[in-house]
């Protein structure tokens, strides 16, 4: 083994902290016996029975990459052959860990591999994770609105496990501010566009912090409102890489076919730092988000010393500007306010929502619907799109081929949303969140209380029970023009089986042709929504049935969405009349407790033509 050279100069006491935690890593690089962190890989052979491994991705060489009086950069590897069938996850390995001087914390980032031939395999979660001292860390920051005191480990261990073994109510806790809580790890999840730094603060005289930094998203799957885990009890501190927890099997890594594939994970930074006295506590938090926009400023790093992380220069850029067409709103074209505009493999329309293996470049619009992709890696893309307040996803024609350098300007973009006809009426806000709708209150005895009069009151614990309280003896029934979606639709949660939600709706005119139900969803969980107009008998035949859809798990996550979904559903004429009229939709699958739908917005267009 090569030797370290450290350097008098660098050490401070943070500093030696992280090479604590570097040589802590290393050694959990040779052992299997690595409780307090661990980088692994939770995959199966398909076909196989079933039966998950996981590969904490042990390694067997170590070499020193760069090590001056500026930097240190070891890695560890292991190379994967067929003698390892069945034990280890089909991917070679090459864990990186960097020390720059002047910087208490260290970066890390990992090259996973795939060689042509290989076995199949699934891979559910690629993560890593840091388990801190309970006694010392106590107070956890996500964002500025989400940090707390938080329960202890051992108050899970003593509380009573409720509808799912992740939500634990606190019933005797050591510190018993918090008795009658709810804990739940994930109220604290995050998505990718907002998943820059959280982590925690010990609470003693001169306090300290442990952070997770990320500056960039480009190697996490998805797309930028995919959710995953962050910081939690334990004290957990985790990067989640991949993982199916707000989109299920329709976002696992999937090879097949001996598929070859490389990807850089990382690099994020481990941040650490300390406060001279009690009162300084949250200065840490701000000290941190400071720390993160320098990481931001300095992305994409160019101290990184692998060619599979490519520099600025070796990077490219994507402009334009993109504009809507909807004629039934505007006889010109609008301009596309804080869309969402990407770049991913190439793929069906929206499929960047359950692409896992590439790397995603996104970015929001201007008011304008101006948008430059910057740091884009070498490669080849579909550049992916979708605008609040209009349905539907936009994709451009053609591929887009980045190159080392290349500035591609495509200038205007026009997006036509799905459209048929004229609004009849609408509910709700096309913006793929059911954050609009009705969310009901929590159990009073069921609270995590970060989350009163909170903007994130979804992330309350038992909301799935709460519809069928209000909602006992009746079915929701929501009329167009006296109804309001803030009050009157619920988000929806866990509906019962054979629930059936009806709009009723006055029609002035009647036309021959074909109207059109326009009805996304935010998230779908096992769930099927059976559409029926002016017929409330369930032995009919419904007009149109999504078939069972979903399995995000939003619901028991706590999530204001997982997947979105869109159906175009022509209505023929036949099924509406002049006046009265009544659209039921019904969830007709109810397996187990999490099942259901939340809606994002539903209209009814009006035929064109005659
Ligand atoms: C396969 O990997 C194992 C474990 O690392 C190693 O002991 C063995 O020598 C390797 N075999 C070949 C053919 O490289
Ligand atoms: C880019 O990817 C698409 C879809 O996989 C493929 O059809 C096309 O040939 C690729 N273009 C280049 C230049 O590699
Ligand atoms: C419209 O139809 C619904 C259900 O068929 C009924 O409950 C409601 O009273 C009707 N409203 C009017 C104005 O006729």
């Amino acid at each position: 083994m090569e030797k370290l050279r450290l350097n008098p100069k660098w050490v401070s006491s943070l500093w030696l902290i992280s090479v604590v935690f570097v040589l802590l890593f290393f050694i959990g690089a040779s052992s299997e016996k690595t409780p307090d962190r661990y980088w692994d890989v939770v995959w199966y052979e398909p076909g196989k029975g079933g039966d998950i491994n996981i590969d904490k991705l042990p390694c067997t060489d170590f070499r020193v990459i760069k090590s001056d009086e500026e930097q240190l950069e070891i890695s560890f590897t292991r190379k994967w052959n067929i003698s390892l069938r069945g034990s280890k996850a089909p991917l070679n390995v090459d864990k990186r860990f960097i020390l720059r001087r002047g910087l208490s914390g260290f970066y890390y980032y990992a090259i996973l591999e795939r060689e042509k031939g290989w076995p199949d395999v699934d891979i559910d979660q690629t993560r890593i994770v840091f388990k801190l001292q309970q006694e010392m860390f106590h107070f956890m920051a996500i964002t500025d609105d989400r940090q707390r005191i938080m329960p202890m480990m051992v108050d899970r261990e003593s509380g009573q496990a409720l509808d799912y073994p992740e939500a634990v109510l606190l019933t005797n806790p050591i510190n018993k501010e918090l008795r009658g809580e709810v804990d739940d790890k994930y109220q604290y999840s995050m998505e990718n566009k907002d998943n820059k730094v959280h982590g925690w603060i010990t609470t003693d005289d001169t306090p300290v912090g442990f952070w997770m930094i990320s500056p960039s998203d480009e190697f996490r799957s998805g797309g930028p409102t995919s959710q995953d885990l962050t910081s939690h009890v334990g004290p957990i501190v985790i990067n989640m890489f991949t993982s199916i927890h707000y989109g299920g099997k329709e976002i696992n890594t999937e090879f097949r076919n001996g598929e070859a594939w490389k990807k850089v994970l990382g690099p994020s930074l481990v941040y650490l730092n300390s406060a001279s006295s009690k009162d300084k506590t949250l200065t840490l938090w701000t000290d941190a988000k400071t720390q993160m926009d320098r990481e931001v400023q300095q992305w994409p790093y160019n101290f990184i010393n692998s060619e599979d992380f490519p520099k600025q220069d070796q990077r490219g850029s994507v402009f334009g500007q993109l504009k809507v067409n909807d004629r039934f709103i505007s006889e010109r074209l609008m301009d596309a306010d804080s869309a969402y505009v990407g770049l991913a493999a190439p793929g069906d329309v929206g499929s960047f929502q359950i692409e896992t293996k590439g790397y995603q470049f996104w970015t929001r619009t201007t008011k304008t619907g101006s948008f430059v992709i910057k740091n884009v890696r070498v490669g080849n893309y579909s550049l992916y799109a979708w605008v609040p307040g209009f349905i539907g996803n936009y994709q451009y024609q053609y591929n887009i081929i980045v190159m080392p350098g290349s500035k591609i300007d495509l200038k205007v973009i026009v997006y036509e949303p799905p459209r048929n006809g004229p609004t009849l009426w609408e509910i709700g806000i096309p913006d793929r969140s059911a954050a609009e709708f009705f969310i009901p209150d929590p159990n009073p005895t069921l609270m995590n209380k970060l989350f009163n009069n909170h903007p994130d009151k979804f992330r309350q614990y038992g909301l799935w029970e709460r519809y069928g309280d209000l909602y006992r003896n009746r079915d929701l029934k929501y009329t167009i023009g006296v109804s309001d979606h803030t009050r009157d639709w619920n988000i929806g949660k866990k509906t019962y089986e054979g629930t059936t939600w009806q709009i009723i709706f006055q029609l002035e005119s009647w036309k021959t042709g074909n109207y059109k139900l326009q009805l996304a969803l935010a998230s779908a969980n096992g769930a099927e929504i059976q559409v029926r107009f002016n017929d409330a008998d369930r032995a009919n035949r419904a007009l149109f049935s999504t078939g069972l859809i979903g399995k995000d798990n939003a619901i028991a996550r706590h999530g204001i969405h997982g997947l979105y979904k869109l159906y175009t559903i022509d209505v023929p004429s036949s099924r509406l009349q002049k006046g009265n009229n009544t659209l039921y939709l019904t969830q007709s699958r109810h397996v187990g407790a999490f099942e259901g739908v939340m809606y994002d917005y539903i209209r009814l267009e009006g035929p064109t033509g005659n």
